[in-house]
């Protein structure tokens, strides 16, 4: 089956701060070659057929409950920390707490009032349904709808509706002539990521933001098309909000008080408000922003004559116009506990018999929801079970060449806040030893597999797919390689931003986030909200466990192979086509943005990355068939050591945390990843000057990792 790049993007778009978006182009690359016959079932060695024996429905579907039944939202639950680490020490790693004293905020008001100009009022109710079926949605202590590093304090004026909130959309409204200034911005999930439709909103004067879910997000899978919505059913229970945090993510990542070095008690603070906003933000239902929407009807523009992207969606009777409706008002409270508190990373050991390389295997535990089913913690339950895997094959007397780190990171939520500060704290050891950082944060919100991965990862990642069985919607005799094939086109994704894999890619570290989730046919998972609990996941998510079994036994040969092999399963000279398709995505950029930038100096240092990279790929064969275990150890080094080239210390303009010149998420989409990011963006903002001078320094970047290549 091909599948359109409407169903592509269904699936591209899943790391735990993004969210769910059937509108969004995504970059889509094509490297790996349809082999015809994989054979079936895979044939497996003795290790490789433990490790994927061990995985066990019933016993990822019992971590799973544990974790997604009781409050843990980031510096809230040390016990689940402390378990966790303690089933990693059962099973053999050498487990302990690694804790960081940083920022963070806690709802304790939200409020939100609609005063018609007539003097009636109507109150939003900010409260997901509570469901009989569903027992974690009327846990006491749940949590209330509200927006991570918002800003505390209460808004209240006339408001007009912003469409995505996109710089462009606000564009758009100044040239119609709305007024923004002093306004409140209501504004629509999809499209940029949420923090930055406040920021947005911010730049534009405007004093506080609303975001509500709009059923145009669900494709298909509405109740106007006759589906019921869950718990009947898959469509969206209408109630559901989408919390989030507002951290101005495609800037910055980590502690907002901290940036570039770790959380402790003592530590230096710095003025946060730099990446998080001085506007009050809240998330609300798409059921709450009907009468809201309704009110501007008849003032200033409609959606059709504003005629921007994704501005009309699909709530009823509704026009989405403009406003702002004189007299009429919002009064938003947003009351929040600020406070510097203990956050707790869970790390698990394995030391490798040779000590200088690490690979690290991630998935953050803390959730918006007591919930929190499948973000994040269907990754780590397989992480658990994982660990027990590992133990079975440790028994067996087997020792790893290079060392395990298992983490299951705190404070991901608000803006990958604990793998940020553990990175920090750990980067020239991190730079010295680390091969590859795996991260599976959503495991399981649906049936279909995705890898987002450095393309050095690309081979690797092919071959382990192609080992493991992957039931799907009752066909038991295809590979995860057969399904991932048909329902991505044969694409990894290219990584942006938005989980823990971000802190270690931008210090030039490979790295691969994967994890399966719903196509346009399959029942609606509700990100973020109560929704996303353990009776989703058991009645409709993943019935039976399948796909959580089959992620995990994936991850455990791909971990399995990184640790083991003599030789390093690196692919550097994957780069190549890579960059060759940037560089003609860049070019194509430059001819339609009319701009003279010269791009040869670019173009040269590709030529000679694929030079030298094939020269490496002859080196390491060499190595290989005459048994040169020494030159095998220095192949090893050079496939870790190259993609550091790629980093630039003071990162992409105007941002310090992206240091990587091949892939960024967007400054103005903040998860959706941009190529060639400091030029891309360059050109695309007409500014030749600043274009040119990064075409060098990404040119020189290519080339200090083709340098590290050289043989
Ligand atoms: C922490 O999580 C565990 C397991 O989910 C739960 O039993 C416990 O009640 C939670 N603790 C708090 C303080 O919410
Ligand atoms: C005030 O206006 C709202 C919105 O138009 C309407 O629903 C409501 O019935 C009005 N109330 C009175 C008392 O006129
Ligand atoms: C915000 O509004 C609430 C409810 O009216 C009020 O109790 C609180 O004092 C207000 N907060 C600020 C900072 O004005
Ligand atoms: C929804 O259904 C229509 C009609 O079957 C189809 O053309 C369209 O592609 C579907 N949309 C999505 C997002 O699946
Ligand atoms: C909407 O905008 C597009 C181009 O952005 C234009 O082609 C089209 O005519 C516009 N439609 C209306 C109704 O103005
Ligand atoms: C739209 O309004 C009509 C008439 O008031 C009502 O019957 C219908 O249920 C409304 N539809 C939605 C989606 O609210
Ligand atoms: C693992 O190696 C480190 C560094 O060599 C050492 O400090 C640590 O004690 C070792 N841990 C175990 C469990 O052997
Ligand atoms: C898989 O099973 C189906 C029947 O369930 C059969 O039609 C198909 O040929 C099988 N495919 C392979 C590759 O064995
Ligand atoms: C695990 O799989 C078995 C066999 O398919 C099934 O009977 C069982 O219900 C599954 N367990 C869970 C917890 O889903
Ligand atoms: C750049 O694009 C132009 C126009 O599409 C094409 O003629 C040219 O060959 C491209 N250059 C490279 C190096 O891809
Ligand atoms: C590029 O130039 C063409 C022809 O002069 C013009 O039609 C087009 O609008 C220009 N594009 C931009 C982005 O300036
Ligand atoms: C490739 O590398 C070799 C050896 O360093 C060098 O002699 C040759 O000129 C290079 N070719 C290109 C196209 O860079
Ligand atoms: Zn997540």
């Amino acid at each position: 089956m091909k599948l359109s790049l409407i169903l592509i993007s269904a699936v591209g778009v899943h790391a735990s701060l993004r969210e769910r978006d059937f509108g969004q182009a995504h970059n889509h690359k094509k490297y790996v070659k349809r082999q015809d016959v994989v054979p079936f079932p895979p044939v497996l060695d003795t290790n490789e057929q433990l490790l994927v024996n061990s995985f066990d429905n019933a016993t990822i579907a019992t971590w799973e409950y544990y974790y997604s039944h009781g409050a843990h939202l980031a510096g809230t639950n040390k016990t689940q920390a402390q378990w966790t680490a303690d089933r990693w020490a059962e099973f053999g790693f050498t487990s302990s707490l690694a804790e960081y004293y940083v920022f963070l905020d806690y709802p304790i008001g939200q409020s939100l009032r609609l005063d018609y100009s007539n003097g009636t009022s109507h109150d939003a109710s900010l409260e997901e349904e509570v469901l009989a079926v569903d027992d974690t949605t009327s846990y006491p202590n749940r949590i209330p709808v509200f927006n991570g590093y918002s800003f505390s304090g209460n808004a209240t004026a006339e408001y007009v509706y912003v469409g995505r909130g996109q710089e462009v959309d606000f564009v758009r409204l100044e040239e119609l002539g709305v007024e923004l200034e002093g306004k409140i911005a209501l504004t629509k999930y999809g499209g940029p990521f949420r923090g930055l439709k406040v920021k947005n909103a911010q730049n534009h004067g405007m004093i506080g933001a609303i975001i509500f879910t709009d059923p145009d997000g669900d494709g298909n899978i509405t109740e106007a098309n006759g589906y019921k919505a869950y718990p009947d059913g898959p469509a969206r229970n209408p109630t559901s909000v989408q919390r989030g945090t507002v951290e101005f993510l495609s800037t910055y990542a980590g502690d907002p008080t901290t940036p570039g070095y770790p959380s402790k008690f003592d530590s230096p603070r710095s003025d946060r408000f730099v990446v998080t906003p001085h506007i009050p933000s809240i998330p609300i239902s798409w059921l709450d922003a009907q009468p809201i929407l309704q009110a501007l009807d008849g003032h200033g523009f409609t959606g059709e004559e504003v005629n921007r992207t994704g501005w009309v969606g699909a709530i009823g009777n509704v026009t989405y116009s403009t406003g702002p409706a004189p007299g009429t008002t919002l009064f938003l409270e947003n009351e929040l506990e600020e406070k510097y508190t203990y956050i707790w990373n869970a790390i698990g050991i394995i030391n490798g018999t040779n000590e200088d390389e690490v690979v690290i295997v991630g998935n953050h535990r803390d959730a918006w929801i007591v919930g929190g089913a499948g973000d994040p913690n269907s990754g780590s339950a397989v992480i658990v079970e994982l660990s027990k895997a590992f133990g079975k094959l440790l028994a067996t007397g087997w020792k790893p060449a290079r060392t395990i780190i298992l983490a299951s990171w705190d404070g991901e939520e608000y803006g990958t806040v604990g793998s940020t500060e553990w990175v920090e704290e750990y980067v020239p050891w991190l730079t010295e030893a680390a091969v590859t950082n795996i991260n599976v944060d959503i495991a399981t919100s649906g049936p279909y597999p995705y890898i987002d991965a450095t393309p050095d990862l690309h081979a690797i990642a092919t071959t382990i797919m192609k080992k493991i069985i992957y039931p799907v919607k009752g066909v038991t005799n295809r590979t995860f390689y057969d399904v991932w094939y048909d329902f991505n086109d044969g694409e990894f994704g290219v990584l942006g931003s938005g989980s823990d894999f971000a802190t270690f890619l931008h210090k030039g570290i490979s790295a691969i986030d994967f994890g399966a989730g719903g196509g346009p046919e399959d029942p609606i998972w509700h990100y973020h909200s109560n929704f996303d609990s353990y009776h989703w996941m058991s009645t409709l998510g993943d019935p039976g466990f399948v796909t959580h079994k089959s992620i995990g036994q994936f991850l455990a040969l791909l971990l399995y192979h990184l640790v083991n092999d003599d030789v390093l399963p690196l692919n550097p000279a994957d780069y190549t086509p890579a960059l060759e398709e940037y560089f003609s995505d860049l070019n194509d950029t430059v001819i339609s943005a009319n701009s003279t930038v010269d791009l040869t100096e670019l173009s040269d240092a590709i030529a000679t990355f694929k030079n030298y990279s094939s020269q490496f790929e002859q080196l390491r064969a060499f190595a290989i068939s005459s048994s040169d275990s020494d030159l095998i150890k220095v192949t090893n080094t050079k496939a870790k050591d190259f993609s550091r080239g790629f980093v630039s210390q003071g990162g992409l303009p105007e941002r310090e945390f992206y240091q990587h010149l091949i892939f960024a998420p967007g400054i103005d989409t903040g998860y959706a990843p941009v190529t060639f990011p400091a030029v891309t963006e360059a050109v695309e903002a007409g500014d030749l000057e600043l274009a040119q001078k990064w075409v060098g320094k990404t040119a020189k970047a290519v080339l200090v990792a083709a340098d590290i290549l050289k043989t």
